[in-house]
Parts: structure tokens; C-alpha cells; sequence
């Protein structure tokens, strides 16, 4: 991010990579599956590249997906910064057009990205594209919040405390808060603001809003999901290493291949 930025200023793509510092419990598990599956990869949601530049460092080839222009400016400075543009192509397309690739050995929808689709026709869609950009053998792994809707509800309204964080480039302190706004607990759908207050080292304070619409995923969704977009599911965990997935879990992460024909 350009020094003279003020936290208000700063884009959701400038900021995205200190926003999501404290994020990074999933990298391993990510490095793990590319180097088990093999490139290409498709990084669909892929955002400044928080995932991908990890995956292509170790040596694969990355399409990295995202409607976000911005976004993709920064993955491909961070790609470069690295000397791994060679290996990273920026795609700037939505995750329910089909995939740049036929024969990716991972799509990779990390960091709840697939909450984004609000349509249930999008997810199909979407579902329904990796089924059919996978090679044999190929996998989509994605990850997802837990919804815990009925607590989810009971918060509305709550400044909740979700952490902190430094940015590495000029030393701010993060304060991390999220809001829910809205609750639907019939369809899963819920408006939630994240509130980022930036604390400089001088003193001095600025906040950033980033207001999100998502669908939280019952883990029932996915099995019939999958089945109607050609996939199967080989794995649900409730986390990145492999916890069983259980009511307290916080995270539900699948793993779906082509359904044999
Ligand atoms: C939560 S961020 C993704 C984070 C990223 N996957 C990571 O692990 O760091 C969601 C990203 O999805 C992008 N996005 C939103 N709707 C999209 C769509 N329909 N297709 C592709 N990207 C989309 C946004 O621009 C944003 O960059």
C-alpha cells in the first residue's frame, strides 16, 4: 500500500492483504492439497492473492479468478514481488463463468469466497463449472463459515470483538470488529459489516468499513449441491487439519471430485 494512504482512503483491494494478516491458519492446508493434486490451479475469489502467490511459490501454475479489478492489480504486484508472475494469470471473471482451464488438478474457493453467491442458481452454476474444468482426479476444496444462525441472530446488532493485527508495511495497529446487520435464519442470508480501526503509531486513528452480503451454508447443503453439479464429496472436516466436523466446529471444509461417469 502507497505510505501516504490514510486508513479511510485505502481501497478493500489496497487494504485487503494487512485487513486479513491474522488470517492464516488455512496456507498450509492450501500448499498441502496443491502440491497432492499438482497445478493447474484455479483460485476462484482469489483476492489479492493472500492463497494463490502461497500456492505458486511452490512451483505451480495459478489462475486466479476475481471480479475485482483492484484486486487483481495487487495479486500480480505481489506475484511479481515475488518473480512468480510467470506462473500467476490474473482472470477477471466471475467464479459462475467457466473456468480458464480443462484440466485443473485443484479449484480452490478459499476463505468463505463461495458465500459470496447469493443466487442458489449461481452456486450450481458455479459448482457445475469446476465440475467440468477438472481433470480426472482433479478436486474443489472450499471452506465455509459454520452458520450458527439462532446465535447469529441473537447477536444482531452487537459489535463483536474479532481480534487484531499489525500491518507489517507501516506499523498500525489493527482493531478488528464485525456487526451483523441483518439475519434471515429461514434462507441462511445475513448483512454483516466489518469495522477496521487503524491506530498508527503517531497516534492518530481512522476507520474502514467493509460491508458484505453472505450466505451462511448449512453443511446439508452441500451433499445435493455437489450430486446435481456432477460432483461427490470425498471429505468434510471441521478444519484445516482435518477436524471432524461437529456442531461446536467453527468451519466446514469439503473436498468434492467429478462424479465417475
Ligand atoms: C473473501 S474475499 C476472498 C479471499 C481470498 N479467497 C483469500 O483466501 O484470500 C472475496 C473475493 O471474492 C471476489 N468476488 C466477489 N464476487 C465474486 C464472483 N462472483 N466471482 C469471483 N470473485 C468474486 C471479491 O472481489 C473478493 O476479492
Amino acid at each position: 500500500m502507497p505510505p501516504e494512504m490514510t486508513g479511510s482512503e485505502i481501497t478493500p483491494a489496497r487494504g485487503f492483504l494487512a485487513e486479513h494478516a491474522h488470517y492464516d491458519d488455512d496456507l498450509g492446508f492450501w500448499e498441502a492439497h496443491a502440491d497432492r493434486l499438482g497445478g493447474p490451479v484455479c483460485d476462484l475469489g482469489a483476492a489479492a492473492g493472500r492463497v494463490t502467490v502461497r500456492i505458486a511459490a511452490h512451483g505451480h501454475e495459478v489462475w486466479a479468478v476475481d471480479t475485482d479489478p483492484e484486486m487483481l492489480e495487487v495479486l500480480m504486484e505481489r506475484a511479481a514481488a515475488e518473480g512468480l508472475e510467470a506462473l500467476v494469470h490474473p482472470v477477471m471473471a466471475s467464479m459462475t463463468d467457466p473456468l480458464p482451464v480443462h484440466d485443473a488438478g485443484l479449484v480452490a474457493v478459499p476463505m468463505n469466497s463461495l458465500q459470496l453467491l447469493l443466487d442458489p442458481a449461481d452456486r450450481l452454476t458455479c459448482l457445475a463449472h469446476a465440475a467440468c474444468g477438472l481433470r480426472p482426479g482433479g478436486e474443489m476444496i472450499f471452506d465455509l463459515a459454520m452458520p450458527h444462525l439462532e446465535i447469529t441472530a441473537e447477536l444482531r446488532g452487537c459489535v463483536l470483538d474479532t481480534g487484531h493485527s499489525i500491518d507489517a508495511a507501516n506499523g498500525d495497529l489493527l482493531m478488528h470488529t464485525a456487526t451483523f446487520d441483518e439475519v434471515d435464519t429461514a434462507t441462511g442470508d445475513v448483512a454483516l459489516r466489518l469495522i477496521i480501526e487503524r491506530i498508527h503509531p503517531n497516534g492518530s486513528r481512522s476507520t474502514v468499513e467493509r460491508a458484505h452480503r453472505l450466505h451462511l451454508y448449512d453443511p446439508d447443503e452441500i451433499p445435493p449441491l455437489a450430486r446435481s453439479a456432477g460432483l461427490e464429496v470425498l471429505s468434510v472436516h471441521g478444519g484445516f487439519r482435518d477436524e471432524p466436523l461437529s456442531t461446536a466446529s467453527e468451519r466446514h471444509v469439503w473436498r468434492l471430485a467429478k462424479e465417475a461417469a
